[in-house]
């Protein structure tokens, strides 16, 4: 096995000699991962402890939002008035809806019924009895975000759907728990796709989850199903999201003509939960609970 000189360069880039930076964390692994094809991560996705700091208050946050529309939200509630509690609160905290104009988004956050799979648009329609929802809020405050969804089940939900929503939050934490440093991201695809597996749903493979906190969607891109593709190898500091969106039916999804919302191709309800996570030199942190 190719280990890297002590006096050579690290491979973070930091343009520091191995030996003074990075060569005690990751005891040599690094250079074997570049040598077998692996992307490492840009030195701008590694961050300090000040800025995990940032992202950690933007999620307190986000949290609290979340756990508002939580007490607010139930039938006859529309979407818009759970948009407008994310404005008010977002705005109150003194942060910004990152949502709101984004690539044209019209509204604060993503409010996704039922067969949605993921970015559907508030408006005026009213929550029924027996509806599953996904409430996606991504808060920036003092130039960090933190982004996080929960699903919210109204009144009597079905067994399958309630299944559904407590399984993928099931993924979504199986995921989260397969980040250690020096993994590479595509392991995180790999363990929510065997659990999706065996419950028979559709893992959604056109949208991902992203790095994020000094930006919305940043590198490296992950994936929610398997891939054996040489992934980015997570080290300590790097932030990301974890967002699997499971289908009932099959994977495919549909974009409506709003260019926004997606759908699941077969009508199938589909559910989604996200975190936001730092790598740490142990493992993971969950910094959106
Ligand atoms: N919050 C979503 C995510 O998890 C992105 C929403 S983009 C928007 O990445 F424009 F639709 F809000
Ligand atoms: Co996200
Ligand atoms: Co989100």
């Amino acid at each position: 096995m190719y280990k890297i000189g002590r006096n050579d360069r690290c491979w973070c880039g930091s343009g520091k000699k191995y030996k003074v930076c990075h060569e005690k964390s990751d005891e040599g692994n690094m250079a074997k991962y570049v040598l077998e094809g692996y992307t490492i991560p840009d030195r701008s996705l590694i961050l300090d402890p000040d800025r995990i700091e940032g992202i950690r208050k933007s999620s307190k946050v986000s949290i609290a939002i979340m756990d508002a529309i939580g007490e607010m939200i139930g039938e006859g509630v529309s979407t818009d008035e759970i948009d407008q509690l994310v404005y008010k609160m977002t705005k109150e905290a003194g942060g910004i809806p990152a949502p709101l104009n984004y690539e044209g988004f019209p509204k604060s956050c993503c409010t996704s019924i039922n067969d949605v799979i993921c970015h559907g648009i508030p408006d005026d329609t009213r929550l029924k009895n027996g509806d599953i929802i996904n409430v996606d809020v991504t808060t920036i405050l003092d130039g960090y975000y933190s982004d996080m969804s929960r699903m919210y089940l109204i009144g009597d939900v079905a067994q399958e759907a309630k299944d559904l929503c407590e399984r993928t939050k099931e993924m979504m934490f199986a995921g989260i728990n397969a980040i250690k440093p020096y993994t590479p991201v595509a392991e995180i695809g790999n363990v929510i796709h065997d659990i999706a597996d065996k419950y028979h749903y559709g893992v959604v493979r056109a949208l991902s989850g992203h790095g994020v906190g000094i930006g919305f969607h940043l590198e490296p891109v992950v994936n929610h199903y398997r891939s054996k593709k040489k992934s980015m190898i997570l080290v300590p500091g790097m932030v990301l999201t974890v967002e699997p969106m499971i289908n009932m039916g099959n994977f495919e999804c549909d974009i409506l003509d709003d260019d926004w919302t997606v759908v699941t191709r077969d009508g199938s309800l589909s559910a989604q939960w996200e975190h936001t996570v730092v790598v740490t030199e142990t493992g993971v942190e969950i910094l959106t609970i």
